[in-house]
């Protein structure tokens, strides 16, 4: 029986791999890698993103992003925007995989690829802490994800971030209900 430390660490489980979208002040759609966001508001995204990012550039000209949740299909895509800059690879969305669509209601593109997008307006950005804020304008998800009206997970097969081996896993099978499963306790 014990524990084993792991220190002051970034880790923990399970981390978005979330895939952001920006177009530049050409419309030249680019998108990037991020592990570190969350949910920070009913309608906010709290996400923590290095100034000189391509990303960083675009959404500070256009005010707004794209959110997608990277999946099984599209990993080495996702993983590929994590590793080269739209600072220097100018073709780096099309040499992911991906195609864009305008969103209807945010200057940001939405990745055909993936199913499941948030789409935002930039609150706020802090060059000091490197926090991005967004405000969520909508959520959109593909139609063929979507059974009887219903989000299907097994559809969408999202990735989770693991930080402690860096590696991805699709999330997996469903094992009970939120906000019923411990009632009884
Ligand atoms: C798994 C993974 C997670 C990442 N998470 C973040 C993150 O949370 N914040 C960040 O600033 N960069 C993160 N990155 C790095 C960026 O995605 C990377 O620097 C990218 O090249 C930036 O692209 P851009 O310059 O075209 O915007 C992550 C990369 C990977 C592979």
């Amino acid at each position: 029986m014990g524990r084993v430390d792991f220190g002051a660490k970034p880790f923990s489980y399970p981390q978005p791999v979330w895939i952001i979208a920006t177009y530049d002040e050409n419309g030249v759609p680019n998108a990037m890698n991020a592990a570190w966001g969350g949910i920070s508001e009913a309608n906010e995204v709290s996400i923590c993103l290095s100034v000189g990012h391509k990303t960083c550039k675009n959404f500070e000209k256009t005010g707004a992003f794209t959110i997608s949740m990277a999946d099984a299909a599209h990993a080495a895509g996702c993983d590929y925007v994590g590793i080269a800059s739209g600072n220097k690879e100018v073709d780096k969305f099309a040499k992911a995989g991906f195609t864009a669509t305008k969103s209807e209601h945010v200057n940001a593109p939405i990745i055909n690829e993936l199913a499941v997008c948030m789409e935002c307006k930039v609150k706020s950005y802090d060059h000091e802490t490197c926090i991005l804020k967004g405000e969520i304008v909508n959520v959109s998800v593909d139609e063929n994800a979507i059974i009887e009206g219903k989000v299907d997970v097994s559809k969408v097969a999202p990735i989770m971030f693991d930080p402690f081996n860096n590696a991805y896993h699709v999330i997996g099978e469903k094992i009970g209900d939120a906000w019923s499963m411990g009632k009884n306790l």
